[in-house]
């Protein structure tokens, strides 16, 4: 190995060394018995039966790749089939698979903006999308989170342009489980008529009657201009799409994201089990509520115990803890003693709020709130 590669590989582990924030993969058992309070697998859908019995079988009939990237042989008529569903659920005429979350975000932000644009983002984006707006050329400024009236003071700033204003935000942020009120982003836009683009990831089966979620939840399904959406989370699968009510955004997509067009597509059991999932998703009306109303237990709960944290419904609770070494401490006596759960730390959140990132799913039984707690509380702060 090239000697100065490895001199300077080593210096930027070397600062992460020591500091609480080097990361290390832990492979996981396929039984590992503790409770499982860390992944996105909100609706318990990636071992329901009926999403498993989906893959089984598309397997058998399509194998196990798509075996080409989707121009070439690729795009099979379960993706279509797939993307088609996605956009009719959410009030879209158009949609589109990608290979992942992160591939689509980078391909929708990275690609519709242009030098000349500007493009509004809630400081607490996702990476993803950082990393499209950054490749871009287009002007980035960033709001405080979910704070709608500095958004609107920047709109009414913004001089008048020859280009596009975006506006980027979440439904339910990934590491913080709350939201902007979608309702009032949906009237600014018609005011200012700029391209909203929607990251629904979190959102997805949680939220909605139908469980297409936080736009239909809010009363305003398909406001947005652009969702970009995951099937692997709620979905319990693995890819990941985008939705629009313009064809164009589609073609432009097909024809120049690289994240599309140069790269095996996902393969057609992925695209089952997503298929599956949303048919579990769409009879769990009754549930939703109930699944939102654990969350607020939960938060209730951890408030009484003298643990700050955010109200709201949302699958994910974050547990901020601060400083980088208490929030492992927290993260290694909680897998110790029977929950899988992980340390967040910056740079993935901002630096003094390091949390345990609590996520919920259904099925999750009643009696992990109170060990959660008790073991919680013999830690000593
Ligand atoms: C808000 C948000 N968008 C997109 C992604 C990426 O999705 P995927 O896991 O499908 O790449 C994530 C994943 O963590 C996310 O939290």
């Amino acid at each position: 190995m090239n000697a100065a590669l490895l001199q300077r590989l080593r210096k930027s582990l070397g600062e992460r060394q020591g500091s609480s924030l080097r990361r290390k993969l832990v492979a996981r058992a396929a039984d590992d018995p503790r409770i499982n309070l860390a992944d996105n697998d909100y609706l318990g859908l990636a071992r329901d039966p009926v999403v498993v019995e989906a893959g089984i079988a598309a397997l058998r009939t399509w194998g196990a790749s798509s075996s080409a990237s989707p121009l070439v042989t690729g795009y099979t008529q379960l993706h279509q089939q797939l993307e088609q569903t996605l956009a009719a659920w959410q009030g879209y005429a158009h949609g589109l698979v990608l290979n992942t979350g992160f591939a689509a975000n980078a391909a929708v932000l990275g690609g519709l903006p242009k030098a000349g644009d500007v493009v509004l983002a809630d400081r607490l984006v996702h990476a993803s999308m950082l990393e499209g707006i950054m490749a871009s050329g287009a002007r980035l400024r960033r709001f405080p989170h979910n704070d709608l009236d500095a958004l609107e003071l920047m709109l009414h700033e913004e001089p008048a342009l020859e280009g596009v204003i975006f506006v980027v935000t979440e439904s339910v942020y990934s590491m913080d489980g709350d939201g902007p009120d979608l309702r009032r982003l949906s009237s600014l836009r018609q005011r200012f008529g700029f391209c909203w683009v929607l990251d629904e990831a979190h959102a997805t089966g949680w939220y909605g009657e139908t469980g297409s979620g936080m736009q239909e939840h809010q009363g305003v399904l398909a406001a947005a201009d652009i969702v970009v959406g995951t099937l692997g989370k709620g979905l319990g699968s693995q890819g990941a799409y985008v939705l629009s009510h313009a064809s164009e955004v589609r073609d432009a997509l097909v024809n120049f994201a690289g994240e599309f067009v140069y790269s095996t597509y996902l393969a057609p059991v992925n695209a089952a089990t997503a298929l599956a999932a949303i048919g579990r998703i769409r009879e769990l009306v009754e549930e939703r509520p109930r699944l939102q109303a654990m969350s607020v237990e939960w938060r209730d709960a951890l408030c009484a115990a003298d643990f700050a944290v955010p109200a709201g419904d949302s699958p994910i609770i974050p547990l901020i803890l601060g400083d980088s070494d208490v929030t492992l401490r927290y993260a290694e006596t909680l897998r110790s003693s029977g929950f899988m759960v992980s340390a967040i730390r910056p740079p993935t959140v901002p630096v003094r709020t390091g949390r345990i990132r609590i996520s919920l799913r259904r099925g999750l039984e009643a009696s992990a709130l109170p060990s959660f707690l008790s073991v919680l509380k013999g830690i000593s702060r």
